[in-house]
């Protein structure tokens, strides 16, 4: 009995009970970078001859190809390629001492009649949701038993039995866990140090958000999710998911404030060319708005009321705005933590952000188009760039000083 838990121990990650699709990904060195052993039922429906929508389930195979899978420092894609032009992505970024998947895309090839029987479309679809698999410790891998299910438009995908390790160190995957909230006994632990309740191996809590920004004092606000209804009958024509801290500076004085999401009441409207999504919380009234110009939607213009700490009220707001753009018939999402600036006074930062103002169906979130990650990727070689350049005009001005000085007290510089 002994030797049974000390070889699981030893084996850590490595062992899984389930049959489900399991995949190692390895590095430009051939060392093990991301590993995968999980189950994905799919749901779809589709047009069918006959004027019929359809619904089929099936299974990820356990026999997937991972060749165009991707290691970095700080992003991986898992993508398992499979059948007939079908495939499964998902894309994971590290930040500090965490990791999480920011999306999953599920692309299906209509034209494949064994899957999609009799479909009237040949197309291949696409659709990006965001699951909740976040916080993942560094170094240790991400367990879950539990079922979870994401909807889209018109895709339900079922994962369980999932343990999956990105940024694997060293190709040597993890004896540690971060186990999904759901699959442990409580569903939220009190305390950081509570005794180990598996018996094989280590459980850790979900590790704490990372401290890389220079003001860690306020926590992340909760994500809020928000919907109007055109009336009470029917289902959703706006929906907007995120977590909103404002930052108002008032002459010398910066303050933040997060938006409480249960202390939030919704309101707004539909149309085909504006909607207007408005949030009264206690301590502020925000108001977007959004424009539709046929093929792209923006966020146009946002007006911000809040109270201040001191009691004063703070009003400010911008109609040419040109945010959380996206094609008409799409989600936009970003799940990074994005900072606005609306005036000279009012910033804006969002987290987890998803939104769709316009053509929503049977209230579910459309293919999501994500924001460019890019940008940070071109500013550090300018940052760089900039900071060198810095660096030899200081070398060149204490030259130049030195020498002056040297030539004033009468020394002869070489
Ligand atoms: C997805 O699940 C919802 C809720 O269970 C159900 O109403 C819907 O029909 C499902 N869609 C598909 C494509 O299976
Ligand atoms: C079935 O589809 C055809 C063409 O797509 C259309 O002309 C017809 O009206 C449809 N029939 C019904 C009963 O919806
Ligand atoms: C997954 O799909 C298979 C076949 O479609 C079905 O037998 C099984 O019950 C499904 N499992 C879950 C958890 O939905
Ligand atoms: C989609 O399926 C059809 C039929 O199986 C196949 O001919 C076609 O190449 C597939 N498309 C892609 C992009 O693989
Ligand atoms: C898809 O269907 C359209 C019309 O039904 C046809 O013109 C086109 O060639 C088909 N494309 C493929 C790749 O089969
Ligand atoms: C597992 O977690 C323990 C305690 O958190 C830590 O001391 C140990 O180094 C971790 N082991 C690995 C392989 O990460
Ligand atoms: C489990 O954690 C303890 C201390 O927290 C550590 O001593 C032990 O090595 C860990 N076990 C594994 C398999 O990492
Ligand atoms: C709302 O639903 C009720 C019962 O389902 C139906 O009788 C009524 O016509 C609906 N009203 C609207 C505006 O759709
Ligand atoms: C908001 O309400 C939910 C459920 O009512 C609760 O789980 C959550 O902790 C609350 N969040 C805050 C920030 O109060
Ligand atoms: C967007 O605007 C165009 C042109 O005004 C309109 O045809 C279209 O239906 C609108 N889209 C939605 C989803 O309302
Ligand atoms: C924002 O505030 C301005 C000035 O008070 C007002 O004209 C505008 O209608 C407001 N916009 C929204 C979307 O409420
Ligand atoms: C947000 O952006 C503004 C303007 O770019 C900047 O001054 C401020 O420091 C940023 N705040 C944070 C917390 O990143």
């Amino acid at each position: 009995m002994f030797r049974y838990f000390s070889l699981l121990l030893a084996f850590g990650c490595v062992i899984h009970p389930s049959h489900g699709t399991e995949v190692m990904v390895k590095d430009k060195d051939d060392k093990l970078c991301l590993y995968a052993n999980l189950m994905v039922n799919f749901s779809v429906s589709y047009e069918a001859a006959d004027n019929k929508s359809n619904t089929v389930q099936f299974e990820l195979p356990a026999n997937v190809m991972s060749d165009g899978s991707t290691c970095e420092e700080t992003s991986s894609t898992l993508l398992l390629n499979f059948g007939a032009g079908h495939s499964w992505s998902v894309k994971f970024t590290a930040n500090g001492n965490v990791y999480q998947a920011d999306s999953i895309t599920f692309t299906y090839n209509l034209s494949d009649s064994t899957i999609f029987p009799k479909s009237v479309s040949n197309e291949t679809v696409s659709v990006t949701v965001r699951p909740h698999i976040t916080d993942v410790g560094m170094d240790t891998c991400y367990s879950c038993n539990s079922k979870e299910t994401i909807q889209a438009e018109s895709v339900n995908q079922t994962l369980w039995n999932m343990l999956i390790q990105a940024f694997v160190s060293n190709g040597t995957q993890s004896k540690n866990l971060t186990t999904c909230a759901a699959d442990l006994p409580t569903p939220a632990p009190t305390t950081h140090n509570a005794t180990t309740v598996a018996p094989v191996t280590n459980v850790t809590t979900p590790a704490p958000p990372p401290t890389t920004t220079p003001t860690p004092t306020m926590p992340t606000p909760s994500t809020g999710k928000y919907s109007i209804k055109p009336d009470d009958n029917s289902t959703a024509c706006l929906l907007a998911n995120f977590g909103l801290r404002i930052g108002v500076k008032q002459g010398e004085k910066y303050e933040e404030i997060n938006l409480d999401p249960n202390r939030t009441t919704v309101s707004g409207s539909c149309g085909g060319n504006s909607s207007e999504l408005v949030l009264v919380s206690n301590t502020m009234t925000i108001t977007l708005a959004f424009t539709n110009d046929t093929k792209k939607f923006r966020l146009q213009e946002m007006n911000v009321t809040a109270t201040l700490s001191s009691g004063a009220a703070f009003s400010e707001g911008n109609s040419s705005l040109s945010l959380w753009e996206a094609s008409v018939g799409s989600s936009y999402m970003c799940n990074k933590e994005q900072n606005y600036t609306i005036t000279s006074q009012l910033s804006v930062f969002t987290f987890d952000l998803q939104v769709q103002p316009f053509g929503v169906k049977k209230g579910l979130f459309s293919t999501a188009e994500e924001c460019q990650m890019d940008s940070e990727n071109f500013l550090v070689p300018v940052a760089v760039g900039v900071a060198l350049l810095v660096l030899i005009l200081i070398v060149l001005l204490a030259y130049f000083i030195g020498r002056k000085r040297n030539m004033a007290s009468g020394y002869e510089s070489f």
